[in-house]
């Protein structure tokens, strides 16, 4: 397993949470005899900390409240919309738990499947809302393995005027390799991770990783 000192000095755009109840949580969702219903929350509870994480730099204004023994002047978040954006399938897993953090937050969805035999990302749908490029986008899903869904999905959104700065990926398990992918297509996207693995086997899992994330979120095999 790395830590971000291994990597940081290369990608100061990642951000790694390695809280310990963060930490806790993926030892249960690594096992493979978790459940799925278990499995699910998990998922749902690590988008809460990288949504938690993926925000710290949203902007504050001041508002004028009366607490029940005396007036303040207290902070509410300015600025922009949040638009979250799952990449089909397992991203979906992910989305409950940033809107429970941000329940204001439109959500897009981008459909694309890893080709078993090449690895290489296949684009199926893509529903995003019409005004995306005023929002700040939180690109979901579990896993960053090679980087190739992520990166079409960057792309995607990217075609739709959002600037780069604009855009966060908020990942559970990411490979060395596909960290690099992603900022070496875009160094201005900023990517939050649980945990960065060691390497992808032949296959292009991520190991030690947890298996195929949308096949345990919805029990398909
Ligand atoms: C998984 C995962 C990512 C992708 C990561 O999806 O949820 O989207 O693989 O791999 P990459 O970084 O090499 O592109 P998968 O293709 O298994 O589709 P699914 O979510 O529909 O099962
Ligand atoms: N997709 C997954 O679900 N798991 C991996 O390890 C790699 C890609």
């Amino acid at each position: 397993m790395n830590d971000i000192s291994t990597l940081n000095g290369d990608y100061p755009q990642v951000t790694l949470i390695d809280h310990p109840m963060v930490q806790h949580k993926l030892s249960i969702l690594r096992n493979k005899d978790t459940s799925s219903k278990q499995f699910k929350e998990l998922v749902k509870e690590l988008a809460m900390f990288a949504g938690y994480e993926a925000t710290r730099h949203f902007k504050l204004e001041p508002v004028e409240i009366e607490t029940p023994l005396c007036k303040m002047t207290s902070q509410t978040l300015k600025g922009r919309k949040v638009a979250v954006v799952p990449i089909l399938r397992a991203g979906l897993g992910m989305v409950e738990g940033i809107l429970e953090l941000i329940p204001a937050a439109r959500v897009g969805h981008i459909g694309i499947y890893r080709d078993p035999q090449t690895h290489l990302p296949v684009e199926y749908y893509c529903k995003l809302p019409e005004d995306i490029n005023t929002r700040e986008v939180l690109i979901v899903d579990p896993m960053l393995a090679t980087g190739g869904s992520a990166t079409a999905a960057i792309d995607f959104i990217k075609a739709r005027n959002v600037p780069s700065e604009q855009i966060r990926l908020l990942v559970i398990i990411a490979a060395p390799e596909g960290i690099k992918k992603v900022v070496e297509a875009d160094p201005d996207v900023k990517i939050f991770t649980c945990a960065i693995d060691d390497y992808l086997n032949d296959h292009a899992y991520i190991v030690p990783g947890l298996g195929d994330a949308g096949d345990r979120i919805f029990g398909t095999k």
